[in-house]
């Protein structure tokens, strides 16, 4: 029997009977049902996996659930308070930026990442951050606009 592993996510304190390897997108999603976080390339490179751990974005699919013990985990499905949307997620729906949306996830929660630890970032900050989040369908300035305004 494997010993629980505790984590906060999205506020509420869980207990985990897992293996502490298993990839963390693997228990968010499986064992949570938390589908915010996207199955994308499973090799940390394109960000549609990204949550926040202790407000930094970070990779869920390269990140082992015994990593995050203890720790505070946030994924899109926590953003936003009282029921409001988080400002960022505003801003992508006002600038229209998803096509087909597979990986709004990973650019909104690097957004909220970024934002959480510098308030007014240059654009050039901005890009550098969204620089290893993919969109295949290239709605790169969409995005960015969107990134933008949430920024302001
Ligand atoms: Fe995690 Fe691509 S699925 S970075």
């Amino acid at each position: 029997m494997t010993d629980s592993i505790a984590l906060r996510v999205n506020g509420e304190m869980r207990h985990l009977p897992l293996d502490p390897a298993t990839p963390l997108l693997q228990v968010l999603r499986n064992d949570l049902c938390l589908n915010g976080p996207k199955y994308g390339c499973g090799l940390g490179q394109c960000g549609a996996c990204s949550v926040l751990i202790e407000g930094r974005v970070a990779r869920a699919c390269v990140i082992s659930l015994g990593a995050v013990a203890g720790r505070d985990v946030v994924t899109l499905e926590g953003l936003g308070e009282s029921g409001q949307l988080d400002p960022v997620q505003t801003a992508f729906i006002d600038c229209q930026a998803a096509q087909c949306g597979y990986c709004l996830n990973g650019m909104i929660m690097t957004v909220r990442g970024l934002l959480n630890h510098c308030m007014r970032p240059s654009r050039e900050k901005i890009v550098s951050a969204l620089n290893y989040n993919l969109c295949r369908c290239g709605t790169h300035v969409e995005i960015l606009e969107a990134a933008m305004l949430a920024a302001e």
